[in-house]
C-alpha cells in the first residue's frame, strides 16, 4: 500500500514538474540514468550546436555543428561531429534521437548512418557504408539520452545531449589526424595524450538540441 502510494506520487510528479519540449515524453531507460526527469530518449528532427561553458559565445544557441568524414576503411566510412564553421557542408546536419539512438538524417542521399559506442577520449562516431554491403555495420548503439532544462531559474535555455549518462564532458578540440584534420570536432572526456586532437585546443561545451520547441 504504502509503496503503492509512493509510485503514484512519483508518476504525478513526473508528470507535473517538468516541462518537456512539446511531444516529448521523459524516459527512464538505462541511457538516461541519473539524468532526472527532464530526460527524454526520442525526438525527431533537430539540429545540434556547441555552446561554449566557459562563457564565450557568439549567441545563446551556441556554433553549429554537422557531420564531417575522419577516415574510411574499403566501402565504410567513418564520421565524427565537427562545426559548421570549420566543416561547412550541410550534408549531414539534423538528427533524430530514437530510444537512445542518435540517428543522422539520411537527407536525400539515402545512406544508413549508425552511431557506435563512445568511449572516453574518442569523438562520438558514426558509420556507414557507401556501397549499401551493411555486413560490417555494428548494430546502432543505445547511449544517447537528451535533457531538458527543468530550472526555471538558469541554466541552459535548450535541451542539452548526453552520452553514457552523462552531459557534462563534452569538449570542441581541433583535430590534428585523418580526413578531419585542422576542423574543430567534438570528443567526449577529452585527453591529453590522444594523437586525434590537440588537446590543448579543447574548450568544454554542452551540446545543445535546437528546433525542438
Ligand atoms: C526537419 O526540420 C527542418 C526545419 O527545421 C525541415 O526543413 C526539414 O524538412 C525537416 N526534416 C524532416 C525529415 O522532417
Ligand atoms: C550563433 O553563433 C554561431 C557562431 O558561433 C553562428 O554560426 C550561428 O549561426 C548563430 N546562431 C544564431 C541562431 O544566430
Ligand atoms: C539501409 O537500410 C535499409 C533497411 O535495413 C536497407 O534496405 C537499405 O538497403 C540500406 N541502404 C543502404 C544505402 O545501405
Ligand atoms: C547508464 O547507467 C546505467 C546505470 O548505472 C548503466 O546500466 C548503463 O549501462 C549506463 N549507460 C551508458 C550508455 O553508459
Ligand atoms: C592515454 O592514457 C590512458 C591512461 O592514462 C590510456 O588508457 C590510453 O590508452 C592512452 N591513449 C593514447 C592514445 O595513448
Amino acid at each position: 500500500m504504502l509503496s503503492y502510494a509512493i509510485v503514484s506520487l512519483a508518476m504525478t510528479s513526473a508528470a507535473l514538474g517538468v516541462a518537456l519540449p512539446h511531444g516529448l515524453v521523459s524516459s527512464s531507460a538505462s541511457w538516461c540514468q541519473g539524468l532526472g526527469g527532464g530526460a527524454f530518449d526520442t525526438a525527431s528532427n533537430f539540429t545540434v550546436a556547441a555552446y561554449d561553458i566557459s562563457g564565450s559565445n557568439a549567441n545563446s544557441t551556441g556554433a553549429p555543428l554537422v557531420l564531417t568524414e575522419t577516415s574510411t576503411q574499403g566501402s565504410d566510412v567513418y564520421m565524427a561531429f565537427a562545426t559548421y564553421a570549420t566543416q561547412p557542408d550541410n550534408t549531414f546536419a539534423s538528427f533524430s534521437l530514437s530510444q537512445g539512438i542518435l540517428v543522422p538524417n539520411p537527407g536525400n542521399t539515402g545512406a544508413n548512418i549508425t552511431d557506435l559506442s563512445v568511449s572516453s577520449g574518442d569523438s562520438p562516431s558514426f558509420m556507414a557504408s557507401t556501397d549499401g554491403d551493411d555486413s560490417n555495420i555494428p548494430s546502432a548503439a543505445q547511449v544517447y539520452c537528451a535533457v531538458a532544462n527543468t530550472d526555471p531559474d538558469g541554466g541552459d535555455q535548450c535541451p542539452i545531449l548526453a552520452v553514457n549518462n552523462d552531459t557534462g564532458m563534452f569538449s570542441v578540440c581541433t583535430s590534428t589526424s585523418g580526413d578531419s584534420s585542422g576542423q574543430d570536432i567534438i570528443v567526449f572526456e577529452a585527453a591529453e595524450n590522444s594523437s586525434d586532437y590537440d588537446y590543448n585546443s579543447c574548450t568544454p561545451v554542452h551540446l545543445h538540441l535546437l528546433g525542438l520547441d
